[in-house]
């Protein structure tokens, strides 16, 4: 019996950190290729394109607006679909700049 809830825990645990497995390398990636031009390099902003800061916000809060602009919800000029898996990696990669 112990063995099983042993194994149970362990399946669960390699389950939850695979879920959870946000790619920061591919977040920087895609936002040099698609966010850089309105956020700036290292996301501080700029305010000629009325583009906020990003750098440093809470990746859930990111993941929430992309998700709002890809529903239409709120606006934003870039008009390229991402992926839920994108999102993710694009907040995992910006919550972390300073
Ligand atoms: C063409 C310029 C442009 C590009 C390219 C662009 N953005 Fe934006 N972004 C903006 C503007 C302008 C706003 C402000 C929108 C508003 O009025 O809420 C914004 C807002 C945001 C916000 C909301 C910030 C907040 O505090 O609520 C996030 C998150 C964001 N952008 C992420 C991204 C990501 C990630 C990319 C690349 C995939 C990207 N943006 C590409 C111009 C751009």
């Amino acid at each position: 019996m112990k063995v099983i809830a042993f194994v149970m825990t362990v399946s669960i645990l390699i389950f939850a950190s695979k879920a959870k497995a946000q790619d920061s390398a591919k977040g920087a990636q895609l936002y040099s290729a698609s966010c850089v031009a309105c956020h700036g390099q290292n996301a501080a902003g700029n305010e000629e394109m009325k583009a906020p800061r990003l750098a440093g916000q809470h990746d859930w809060y990111l993941v929430t607006a992309l998700n709002d602009f890809k529903k239409g919800a709120r606006n934003h000029p870039y008009k390229k679909a991402l992926s839920q898996k994108d999102m993710e990696d694009l907040a995992a990669h910006i919550s972390r700049l300073k």
